[in-house]
């Protein structure tokens, strides 16, 4: 078998046994395959699409390709969520203690922010000291002790991944439902779930702009669990706005502190509660939706997801004393107020616009190298539906560097469109699928 004949047969239409995706995905994490022709492959697969069966043997020699998790020593059962990325999406920082404070073992692998989406590991970072590179003999210590653990994904765990994703950034091949599906799939995989729950984003701001696409990405990942075994729900949610009012790294530990303290913006909170419904309903820590929510917002009444939160933090190195006192978390110097042109009401409030802005402003990367800035970001002061008066701010944005502020600056203005009427309601879960 040679790579050149496999990229051939992809790119005319044709498919793989397992056998050859077993020799495929282990022969080139063992460097014999080079870049370029992998590259060259995953255009094909990106033009021409796996079938059910390839996409369940390519996600299992993903998965295989680094350390699989022995998770077993834990009692608890363990669920995790993953979102698909979105704008101003803190969810999993209030979710994870709450869910843990429920008793389900909550042991969360979570990216980094790219392009215009945020990355929780850079939101925890911007808690003094808090490390989310953790060793798995550190990572299981933590889950086991706490009960929740949020980190980065080891470079042991599916290094195939980190070399595909690398070439994909670079070769338009990451919009792929196939890639991102066997890409997602075989890191979570990996992490020996009991049950996963999947925040499938649909709108501007999201990799998936329709909610038909979003539906697709959804049942192949739901597909790809089944075939393996490990339950799967996800919800498809809107990301046409961004989540909550703060983006920026401090402002959505600011935002997510909010929550667990029991003052989380009304959409934020919807969305908390919806996917932790599903993470308890799955660890079969809540026979019912009205049980597992009275639950969830128990923990928030009763202070116990906010002492997770902390005992969390503590176990990676965090300094707890920000959780008191948020302002002590990263700041920026300037500030800047867009203010409404004419009184009515709020008809869009871009995700995709907001999330470029603040990307520019320093708070994600355009490239996996870049450093953020921590402090800076973006408020929403108003959201769709909301009526607003002429003069009245909109959204603050604060910024360090000017001249990246003047390149943000249009994109918050295109955000925000005004109109006479009241906007339709749009609903923030748009549907799931199990
Ligand atoms: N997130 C991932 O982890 N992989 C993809 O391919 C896309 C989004």
């Amino acid at each position: 078998m040679t790579i050149v004949e496999l990229i051939e047969r992809k790119r005319d239409g044709g498919t793989f046994t397992s056998a050859e995706i077993h020799w495929l995905i282990s022969t080139y994490t063992a460097d014999e395959i080079p870049d370029y022709q992998m590259a060259s492959m995953l255009m094909a697969v990106f033009l021409r699409g796996l079938n059910a069966r390839e996409l369940a043997a390519w996600t299992t020699e993903m998965m295989h390709s680094g350390e699989v998790l022995d998770l077993s020593g834990i009692e608890k059962r363990k669920i995790d969520k993953h979102s698909t990325g979105g704008v101003g999406d803190k969810v999993s920082i209030p979710l994870a203690p709450m869910v843990a404070a429920c008793g389900i073992a909550v042991p969360m692998i979570s990216g980094r922010g790219l392009g215009h989406t945020g990355g929780t590991l850079d939101k925890m970072e911007t808690i003094p000291g808090l490390r989310t590179a953790l060793d798995p003999a550190e990572f299981k210590e933590i889950l086991g002790n706490v009960g929740m653990v949020m980190a980065g994904q080891s470079e042991s765990i599916v290094p195939a991944d980190r070399r595909m994703y690398a070439l994909r950034d670079v070769t338009a091949t990451v919009p792929s439902i196939d890639l991102i599906s066997a890409s997602i799939m075989s890191k979570k995989l990996a992490e020996d779930l009991d049950g996963l729950v999947l925040d499938v984003k649909v709108g501007t701001g999201a990799f998936m702009k329709h909610e038909a696409a979003a539906r697709k990405l959804a049942e192949t990942m739901v597909g790809i669990g089944r075939s393996h075994g490990t339950p799967v729900v996800a919800l498809l949610t809107d990301m046409n706005q961004p989540l909550g009012r703060q983006i920026g790294n401090a402002n959505e530990i600011r935002e997510s502190i909010d929550v667990l303290n029991g003052n989380g913006p009304e959409d934020l909170v919807e969305i908390v509660l919806a996917l932790g419904c599903e993470m308890l309903r799955l660890g079969d820590a809540a026979p019912d939706d009205a049980t597992a929510r009275s639950m969830l917002r128990d923990t928030i009444s009763s202070g116990s997801a906010m002492e997770m939160f902390i005992e969390t933090v503590i176990a990676q190195g965090g300094d707890p004393v920000v959780i008191e006192s948020p302002d002590l978390l990263p700041t920026a110097r300037e500030q800047w107020h867009l203010e409404a042109s004419s009184s009515g009401y709020v008809t869009s409030c871009d995700a995709l616009e907001l999330g470029t802005a603040a990307l520019r402003l320093g708070a994600g990367r355009a490239t996996k190298e870049d450093d953020i800035d921590p402090g800076v970001g973006i408020e929403l002061a108003a959201k769709y539906g909301d009526e607003v008066n002429a003069g009245e701010v909109l959204a603050t944005v604060t910024y360090n560097d000017h001249a990246a502020f003047e390149t943000a600056r249009p994109m918050v203005e295109r955000a925000y469109a005004l109109g006479n009427s009241r906007p339709p309601d749009r609903p923030l879960v748009i549907g799931t699928v199990r």
